[in-house]
């Protein structure tokens, strides 16, 4: 049933330019990846970015497939990352055969806790994956700092964090490799997209064989050869042409995506710290260092029971909330082909209270869907 006063979680963006984009492939008849807008996509990111290269993909997880697979993980590797995480996130590294090492969040950002990375290090760790979540960056000095020490890989799952900073620095480039997503979910997006960013030379050849089918066949677009062979394992992780085209439109316009997105998150933080203050729900608090996207804004209530409540209570005033992961340890894949090393505080605790507030670009209603939040705890 259609209802009027729906407020959705999400919309996908749409800037308009879209349609022209898209009415100009089919006008040029040809819709496999290399063409002008798949070359045009990988162009502009390489440029705003500043990186080696960056190369889009059919989604995050296969970027983040293609950065486990430059990681040379041998079996028994293990990869630290967050519990709190999304089963992409974990999988790519499963599917190389290393082991997967869950630890736990902050609770502040629901990020990677670096003292706990610390505390899970063995001599068999490879790679530790900052996941930023929400587009809120991961602590990078400590991560950093750690990956130096031990020399360790970082792959940064930035699906949610295009645009977002951490120093000043983009999150995506700050990792050996920066994944990012363009789902519709996200604040960029093109139905189902994702890219790589590759932030170090040395990877670069690599990169481009594992993503063309493990060929050379990039090289032999750019006329460096006369016959592209097999070179390497790979897959097919080429974004077509129909998809650039759709994301170039987006990519031109994503600084004024995020700054409307930011807009609102702001209004939130206003209409909803009061009830921070008073003790009824806890609201992200962002680190100086941070600069984020708006790409989710969550809030933390009393435990599952209130989330659950409170989900329903606002269904019924037709405004969608949602929660996010359920934590991966406890998977019955994550429980396969994982451990989680020391204290579970936060994720089991906080995954099951947090709730994220409907957002998306365009969005005007932030006072109507506070003032239900408020409502519901009697606050007006
Ligand atoms: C943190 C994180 N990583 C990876 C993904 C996978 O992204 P995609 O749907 O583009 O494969 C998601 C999807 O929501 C995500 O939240």
């Amino acid at each position: 049933m259609n209802d009027p006063k729906l407020i959705p979680f999400n919309r996908p963006a749409i800037t308009g330019a879209e349609e022209d984009y898209l009415a100009a492939v089919m006008k040029r008849g040809k819709f496999a990846a290399g063409g002008p807008f798949s070359t045009r996509c990988n162009a502009w990111l390489k440029e705003e970015f500043g990186t080696p290269d960056a190369l889009t993909t059919t989604s995050c997880t296969h970027a983040l497939e293609m950065a486990a697979l430059l990681c040379d993980l041998e079996f028994g590797d293990e990869v630290i990352l967050p519990s709190f995480a999304f089963s992409s996130t974990a999988t790519a590294f499963a599917r190389c055969g290393a082991r997967l090492v869950f630890v736990d969040v902050e609770p502040a950002t629901m990020n990677i806790d670096p003292e706990a990375v610390a505390a899970a290090l063995t001599p068999k760790t490879r790679v530790i994956v900052a996941l930023h979540y929400g587009g809120v960056a991961c602590d990078m000095d400590a991560l950093l700092a750690l990956a130096r020490q031990h020399g360790l890989l970082i792959v940064e799952d930035a699906a949610q964090a295009i645009f977002a900073e951490y120093r000043g620095a983009p999150c995506g480039t700050l990792g050996t490799f920066g994944c990012f997503s363009f789902h519709e979910t996200k604040n960029l997006q093109c139905g189902e997209g994702g890219a790589l960013l590759i932030n170090e030379p040395q990877y670069v050849q690599r990169a481009e064989i594992i993503w063309e089918k493990g060929t050379d066949r990039t090289r032999f677009y750019r006329g460096e050869v006369d016959k592209y062979t097999w070179q390497d394992i790979g897959s097919s992780f080429v974004l077509g042409e129909l998809n650039s085209a759709f994301l170039l439109a987006q990519l031109e316009r994503g600084q004024e995506i995020t700054a409307d997105r930011l807009r609102s998150w702001r209004q939130y933080l206003k209409y909803l710290r009061p009830l921070a203050e008073q003790g009824c729900i806890e609201i992200p608090r962002v680190p100086e260092a941070c600069r984020h996207n708006g790409h989710i804004f969550w809030i933390k209530v009393r435990d599952a029971s209130e989330q659950a409540d409170l989900i329903r209570y606002l269904k019924k005033r037709s405004i969608q909330s949602v929660f996010h992961y359920v934590p991966l340890h406890s998977a019955p894949a994550g429980r396969r082909l994982g451990r989680f090393v020391g204290q579970d505080r936060i994720t089991t605790r906080d995954s099951s209270r947090l709730l994220r507030l409907p957002l998306y670009y365009g969005f005007s209603e932030a006072a109507r869907v506070a003032e239900a939040v408020r409502a519901f705890y009697g606050v007006t």
